[in-house]
Formats: structure tokens, sequence, C-alpha cells
């Protein structure tokens, strides 16, 4: 049996490697596709080292790009690569134009596809990402579905309940794997200026960090959040396009310049492991940080208006803020105030399983190979 693993950017690094390193355990042929939509070195690269990750066999360097552009060129050349190495599965994971590239060139080649994480859904079609998960889940397979309540989102969709796996996510592997590795090795701790009550902040999402009232009011939020509470350290470690529009929008320098905020480049995922974990609060627009702040315990704010991780709001572990200045204030004032509250957020069970994701996911591919299931043609 043959698999072509496909990645594209930093969180498919990250939440693939669980699922490559039982691939190598189990001695299964396989080739390793990446995309180039994440290209800097510390949005790729780093994280190969970080994770003892192999070097792709094939690297497309598609760049940054419009969708329609981005998307084309992948689907292309990823194609040649399917056409050549005829791989009896190609498994994609998460949300990504590299997802939906993946999944699609792949399914009209009749190659299966297996999504890993497969079922989420924000049902707000003007996020880039929920058109890739939909098309991509249309396409694929396989589909490995973090809980009960995403299994549920493709059975309403009429998907049949035999080609559903309820699996947990790979990000619990990768953090409880790599935190130790961490603990160990990392020095991040060392380089940062942690003194008082640790705020992570990350933001990327195209409906925030492209939108300047949007951008405004969230930086509104966290500057004015330095007088509010006096004892706080936001660490904000930015992502390239958050940097490109705080700088065309004039307020990267007030950020910058504000003695409660420490502005980084991204940082590697031992040394992000290591801030999350020693963090009092997380503050996000990301999808992965959503479900690690709930892993490793920590009380998460997001900076949107839905998610397709309900579970963690359910749970009790994060709070939908949005993007209005007075909400993300009253909020953290709220939580850092209140105990009872803090500690209940703490405390909040992790829904996405207990680190054997790969684990599960690899013993379904196995069971689908021998059994013909991967022959999508019969
Ligand atoms: C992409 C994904 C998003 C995911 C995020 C993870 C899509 C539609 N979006 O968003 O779902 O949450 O990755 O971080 O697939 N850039 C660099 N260097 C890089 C990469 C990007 O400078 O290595 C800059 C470029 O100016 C680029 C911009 O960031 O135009 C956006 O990059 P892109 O990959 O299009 O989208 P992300 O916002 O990273
Ligand atoms: N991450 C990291 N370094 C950083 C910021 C994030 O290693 O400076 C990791 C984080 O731990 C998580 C992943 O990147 O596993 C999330 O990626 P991102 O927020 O870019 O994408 P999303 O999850 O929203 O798709």
């Amino acid at each position: 049996m043959k698999i072509a693993v496909i990645i594209g950017t930093r969180p498919e690094i990250i939440k693939m490697a669980p699922v490559i390193d039982e691939i190598d355990k189990r001695g299964i042929d396989y080739i390793l596709i990446h995309t180039g939509q994440h290209y800097d070195y510390e949005m790729s690269h780093k994280f190969f080292i970080d994770l003892e990750l192999k070097k792709p066999d094939f690297n497309i360097g598609v760049g940054s790009g419009s969708h329609g552009k981005q998307t084309a060129v992948m689907i292309k050349k990823i194609e040649d690569v399917l056409v050549a190495e005829k791989p009896d599965l190609v498994l994609v994971q998460g949300d990504t134009n590299a997802v939906l590239a993946g999944a699609v060139a792949a399914s009209k080649l009749h190659i299966a596809v297996g999504h890993v994480e497969a079922g989420l859904r924000s049902y707000d079609k003007t996020m880039p990402e929920e058109i890739n998960r939909q098309v991509a889940d249309v396409a694929s397979k396989l589909y490995f579905v973090p809980t009960e309540e995403t299994a549920l989102n493709l059975l309403f969709e009429g998907l049949s309940p035999h080609e559903i796996f309820i699996t947990g996510n790979t990000i619990v592997d990768a953090c409880i794997r790599n935190l130790k590795i961490a603990e160990k090795s990392s020095k991040a701790l060392s380089d940062l200026d942690l003194d008082g009550d640790v705020l992570t902040l990350t933001m990327h999402r195209a409906e925030n960090v492209d939108d300047p009232q949007r951008l405004r009011n969230i930086t509104d939020a966290l500057l004015e959040i330095g007088d509010e509470l006096e004892d706080l350290k936001i660490i904000f470690p930015v992502h390239p396009r958050t940097v490109k529009n705080l700088k065309k929008y004039g307020i990267y320098d007030k950020l910058e310049s504000a003695a409660h905020i420490q502005m980084t480049k991204p940082v590697g995922y031992l040394d992000f492991l290591l801030l999350l974990s020693n963090s009092k609060f997380i503050m996000t627009d990301s999808g992965g940080l959503q479900e690690e702040a709930i892993t490793l315990n920590v009380p998460c704010m997001t900076l949107r208006y839905n998610t397709e991780r309900p579970e963690t709001v359910t749970a009790g572990g994060n709070i939908l803020v949005g993007s209005s200045k007075q909400k993300i204030v009253d909020t953290l004032k709220q939580i850092s105030g209140d105990e009872d509250l803090y500690k209940g957020m703490m405390e909040a069970q992790n829904p996405y399983g207990d680190g054997k994701t790969s684990q599960k996911i690899l013993d379904v591919v196995l069971k689908a190979f021998d059994e013909g299931k991967l022959d999508i043609k019969s």
C-alpha cells in the first residue's frame, strides 16, 4: 500500500506530523507532498526541524496568491504527482486551500481521499475555510472526525456512517508528544519577558486582519487592556498576513511601543507549546489554538462570532468574544476577576481525545485497504 500525504500550511504540518510518525512506525510506503502555501522559514521549515519530519518528496512551491490562482496551480501540480506516483490513498488535513486542491485532484483521478479533521462546520460561507471543508468532504472517502458532534454534521449531510470514524484530533497527539520534548529542550521562556500574567495572542483570520475596522477594534482592545489589568503581559507572535495589515493600516508601531505587549515573529512549535502551557489566558482566532487551549487547560477567548469547534464552548473552556472592543475588554476583566469562572474554564473537559488519534486513523486506513474499500471504482 502507498499513501500520499499532502500538507501546505503551518497547522497542517503540525497536525499531520503524528500521522506521518505513525505511517513511518508501521513501515508503510508514503510520499510527502508540500504545496508550499506557507514558505517562510518560521511558517514551514522550522516545523520540519521541531517535529523531526523528513524533507518533502515534492514541493510544489505555490507561494502566495489569490484563491483561484493558488488553488488552480495546486490542483494541476498535485495531479501531476499523483499520476506519476499512483498512491492508493491521499491524506489531507483540515480546511486550507491545499486540502481543497488535494481532495479535488485525487478524487477526479479516482484515488481515495482520507480527510483528517473532517466534518467541522461553521456554516459561515463567507469563510474560505468553510468552502474548503465542505468541498473536501464531498470529495472524500474516509472521514476522520474529531468528535461525535462533528460526525453528526456529516450524517445530516447524508454521508454513510460506515465512512465516518470518530478518532479525536491529532492536535492532542502533537501536544502530548511535543510538550514533553519542549519542557526538556526549549529555551523560549528565558528569551521572553514573562513577568506577570501572560496572555498569548494570535490572529490571522482574513475576516479580522483584512478588515481595517475589525483590526482596529481588536487592537484598541489590546491597548486598553494594558490600562485595565496591571499585571497582564501580552505575548503576540505575529502571523505574516497580520504583520502586513498592521503595517498597512498604521497600527503596528502603536502595538509595538505598548509596554504590556511583546510582539515576536511566529515561533517554532516546541517554543510555542511551552509558551501556551505557561500562559494564564489565550486569545486567538486560530482553529488549532482553540483546541490546544482546552488540551492544555488554558482559558481561551476566541476573536470570532462563530466557531467550527463548538465543543470547546459547550465544554466551558472557550468564550466567543468576536471583534467588539468592549466585549473583549469586559470578558477578559470578568475572567481574571472571578476565580470560580477562571477555574471552571481551566477544568473544561477536552473533547478531542486521548492522544491516540493517529493510531486510530492508521488502524482504519489499513483495514479499509485490506477490505478493498479504497478502490472507489468498485
Ligand atoms: C492559511 C489558510 C488558513 C489557515 C492559515 C494557517 C487558506 C484559505 N487559508 O491562511 O485557513 O488558518 O493558513 O496559518 O488556505 N505569507 C507570508 N509568508 C508565508 C505565508 C504567508 O508572508 O510563509 C503572507 C503572504 O502575504 C500571504 C498572506 O500571508 O499573501 C496570507 O497567506 P495565505 O497562505 O494565503 O493565507 P493564511 O492567512 O496564511
Ligand atoms: N503556532 C506555532 N507558532 C506560532 C503560532 C502558532 O507553532 O507562533 C501553532 C499553534 O500551536 C497551532 C498552529 O500553529 O498548532 C495553529 O496555526 P494557525 O493558527 O496558523 O492556523 P489554524 O489552526 O487557524 O488553521
